[in-house]
């Protein structure tokens, strides 16, 4: 009502009075204008207001519209509008609530939830991610943006977002891991317009920690109406001969003036290489073929056109390739004017699935991947490039080199992350389908929505070089009986509509080489059923004797757990064990031993997973469950809070397992590991084993300089152990060859009593920018006089800053640990603490990072703060 008295909302197209020509394109290209800073936040554990996403479904599915391919199932929008909401209306007064900037998590800062029957439980982390909250700011639109398109742009909201312009109900989208685009042109007037966004989180939405609020980016895209679709570009390789490569691409345009004129459009796409130095495109390579398109007003079209680049430069996997790219840039012009100009970054690559496994350019890579879930740790959901990068790079040293986005879209970052540093992504969209995990999680929306979830999800990844896979399900109910293989199939081929030019798989735990849901997919995609599971469960050699030209890989493999530097002993003599509460288990303080033995009783240990691999060459790699431990899902000890899955913990701290990986996927590096520590006051003269992670072949270990025996790396063992150490305090070393010439050794010491603490910017760097969102992650050790780690100790760290930065979290990776992620004190564990520092948006100068424990010396850590500022 009010709206209408201050503008006209004339189509897809903003006007003021006098109302400028709705056909007539608006100048200069278009903008993309972060919307992350400036919310104003409340959150609600019962809703506050008398909306629901039932109430609003049939104002909010169509915003699906344009990812649902049948035209006559597309939705269209009551005539009548929904009642008025407060929270929404302009003159509401929000000065009370919180001021957020987004990325946002609501949940992470805690507190944790504790008990056995918590409102939150173990599973999604113990963190309140319950309720409904309405985030609020205004958005400021310029009188030269009249007779353009505005839309805003969110790259992940948990969940159930919906989204009101100046009082009006906009649209919105349910699945929180979902990138959107909804059209505010209708809503929006010239001046203030306020922005209201509506989340609602149940409990028992998730099996591990979805994360809560508008935890992604937040754009607002002004452009002329003839535009580039919403992620309306697509290249791809067609085939790279010689000196040469052809590439396809089709470009969506959009016209989306409702009245006037048919528009005479001329297409153009130039390609740059794409300079990963300066982020910005440089040489011109080549160009696509120019196409003129006559589009009228409120329809599309889609426009193909082929280029020629002579001697490209491949992007591949590292490191035995290069991650070159490129990036295109599109313009549209409408006579003379360029009216719209439009980015695609993209690689030039062949990839072959092939029987014996995938082939990047004609190279096979044997796929070395973890499973990776969204949260980062003790920030939560909320996306940090810095922290998903260095998740990535910490990753990259173990020598992984393939990533499962388990179980949902990532983040448009993650994938650029990833196409830089050269990494191959398997990219999976849905945890559940029509059938449920937990009671109120996806399977509710999925008749409706996993057609627009899918296909746009495909859309928007579809550019990116790593990505290699799609997966569109992981352990779905339906993978037996039922019609579960018509919703597989149904699935698939939306997914070979969108792209045709990669495989699917889905992580199959349960569908065995004769079910008809296993012949759906592409590749064999197998959850621990390769390395077998015991009692006569299919293993890789059935599969490939049912499939014999289909690729196969482990979606999951492993399942190992441990709690980094706790060791719990008697020690199995076995090679792979499940866990229990007396083996490898310890259910009074909930920690799992890290003798890299135990797994969960569906899953094996690393070892057990490499003979397998060992065994059956044509096997395309593992996916190995999970590379850093993430919140939720803290398997077998649910009174925890985060999960004890990962290779590298959750505050960042290697495990031993890292050394193991990084033994066989990396055998390069000149490295032996020892576990476990040697401060055992009460265990002198018991039987203490001690293993060896190295790429060596053979290992002589010293007690004391006492020869303790020489280890061959026999036929499928993939360590080095000596069960029978009877301890004493002193000193373990290790000596290894490797083809009879030295290779690595390493000493571990009975420590002191702790004396001092040491600080570091661990495996990152010291000079940060002011950009409001780059990280430092300072690690303190609590250390003896000669400057050994004190590894059993827990002392407590206090953190403070001098200079214009401040502490974001602490964490030391106990997934006991129930003191708020934000708290400046953390105790050490396994005598390690981290620190997460940001410097102020804005700021110039050092940040002096103090680290204090009692009685003990303390240390300091001082960080730059670069000067290209942003
Ligand atoms: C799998 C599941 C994963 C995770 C894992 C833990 O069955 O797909 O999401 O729960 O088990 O072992």
């Amino acid at each position: 009502m009010f709206a209408l008295l201050t503008f006209i909302a004339v189509g897809n197209a903003i006007a003021i009075a006098p109302v400028a020509r709705r056909d007539t394109p608006a100048s200069g290209p278009r903008e993309r204008l972060s919307l992350n800073s400036g919310w104003r936040f409340k959150r609600w554990t019962t809703s506050p207001d008398d909306v629901s996403y039932s109430k609003l479904k049939s104002w909010v599915l169509p915003s699906a519209n344009d990812f649902i391919k049948d035209t006559a199932k597309q939705f269209r929008r009551p005539s009548s509008e929904p009642a008025n909401v407060t929270f929404t209306q302009p003159d509401f007064d929000d000065k009370s609530w919180e001021q957020v900037d987004v990325p946002h998590d609501w949940a992470v800062k805690g507190p944790f939830y504790s008990g056995a029957n918590a409102v939150v439980g173990g599973g999604m982390g113990r963190l309140p991610i319950q309720g409904v909250a309405w985030y609020r700011r205004s958005v400021s639109i310029e009188a030269a943006d009249a007779g353009k398109s505005v839309f805003l742009d969110i790259d992940g909201a948990m969940s159930y977002a919906m989204v009101w312009l100046n009082g009006r109900f906009v649209g919105g989208w349910p699945y929180g891991y979902a990138s959107f685009r909804l059209d505010l042109t209708p809503y929006a007037r010239v001046g203030s317009n306020q922005l209201a966004i509506r989340l609602d989180n149940a409990v028992d939405s998730s099996r591990f920690y979805p994360g809560a609020g508008i935890y992604r980016n937040v754009w607002l895209t002004k452009v002329s109406p003839q535009h580039v679709a919403y992620d309306g570009t697509w290249i791809t390789t067609k085939s790279v001969s010689g000196q040469s490569a052809a590439l396809d691409m089709t470009t969506t345009v959009e016209n989306a003036a409702l009245a006037g004129n048919t528009s005479e459009i001329e297409v153009s796409t130039d390609i740059y290489v794409w300079d990963s130095a300066s982020g910005e495109s440089s040489t011109k390579v080549g160009q696509f073929s120019t196409a003129r398109i006559s589009l009228s007003p409120g329809s599309k079209q889609t426009v193909n056109s082929t280029a020629t680049v002579q001697n490209p430069r491949l992007w591949g996997p590292k490191p035995s390739q290069q991650p070159n790219l490129y990036v295109a840039v599109t313009r549209l012009r409408i006579g003379e004017q360029v009216v719209d100009e439009y980015r695609t970054r993209f690689g030039i690559r062949t990839v072959q699935y092939a029987a014996d496994g995938i082939k990047v350019n004609g190279q096979r890579v044997y796929i070395q991947g973890v499973n990776q879930h969204h949260d980062l740790g003790s920030l939560g959901a909320a996306f940090n490039v810095r922290a998903a990068e260095r998740q990535l790079e910490m990753l990259q040293d173990m020598g992984c080199n393939a990533v499962r986005t388990s179980h949902n879209p990532p983040s448009r970052e993650l994938l650029d992350i990833a196409d830089e540093l050269g990494i191959l992504m398997l990219d999976e969209i849905f945890d559940t389908w029509n059938s449920r995990k937990v009671r109120n999680d996806f399977h509710l929306i999925f008749p409706d929505w996993y057609e627009a979830d899918l296909r746009s999800f495909i859309r928007r990844d579809r550019n990116h070089p790593s990505v290699v896979v799609w997966s569109f399900g992981n352990e779905v109910a339906e993978q037996r009986g039922g019609n579960g293989d018509a919703t597989a199939r149904r699935l698939r081929d939306i997914v070979r509509e969108e792209d045709p030019t990669r495989q699917t798989t889905v992580g199959m735990n349960n569908a065995g080489p004769n079910d008809a849901f296993t012949g759906v997919v592409d590749i064999i995609g197998l959850n621990y059923q390769g390395e077998g599971r015991g009692s006569g469960a299919a293993t890789f050699p059935d599969f490939r004797a049912k499939f014999p030209s289909k690729m196969i890989f482990s979606t999951e493999s492993s399942s190992g757990i441990s709690t980094r530097g706790t060791y719990i002993f008697p020690v199995s003599g076995a090679s792979s064990v499940t866990v229990s509460d007396s083996q490898g288990g310890d259910p009074r303080n909930r920690y799992v031993s890290a003798y890299e033995l135990y797994a969960v009783s569906w899953g094996a240990s690393p070892d057990k997973v490499f003979a397998a691999q060992d065994r059956y060459p044509y096997v395309a790699g593992e996916y190995v469950w999970t590379g850093w431990d993430y919140i939720g899902e803290p398997t077998p000890y649910d009174l925890s809070r985060s999960s004890y899955f990962g290779i590298i913990d959750l505050a960042g701290f290697p495990k031993d397992r890292f050394y193991l990986y990084q033994a066989r996927w990396n055998p390069t590096v000149r490295m032996a590991h020892i576990l476990p520590h040697w401060n055992w006051p009460n265990r002198t003269g018991e039987t203490t084993p001690v293993h060896v992670f190295s790429a060596a072949d053979q290992a002589e270990l010293f007690l004391n300089g006492v020869s303790q025996g020489v280890q061959k790396k026999a036929q499928y063992t993939y360590r080095f152990r000596w069960d029978k150490v009877v301890y004493q305090p002193g000193e373990l070393r290790v000596v290894t060859y490797k083809g009879g010439s030295p290779w690595a050794n390493a000493t571990v010491r009975t420590t002191g009593e702790a004396s001092q603490l040491r600080a570091a910017t661990y495996r990152d760097r010291q000079s940060i920018k002011a950009d409001g969102s780059d990280l430092s992650f300072v690690s303190i050790s609590v250390c003896d006089q000669k400057g050994d780690v004190v590894p059993q100790s827990a002392t407590t760290v206090s953190f403070s800053v001098q200079g214009p930065g401040e502490i974001v979290t602490t964490d030391n990776g106990d997934p006991t640990d129930m003191v708020p992620f934000p708290s400046p004190e953390r105790k050490a564990f396994g005598g390690l603490a981290l620190a997460i520092v940001r410097a102020k948006k804005g700021s110039t100068g050092k940040i002096t990072v103090t680290a204090t424990a009692k009685g003990l010396q303390p240390a300091e850590v001082v960080l730059e703060i670069a000067n290209n500022v942003t």
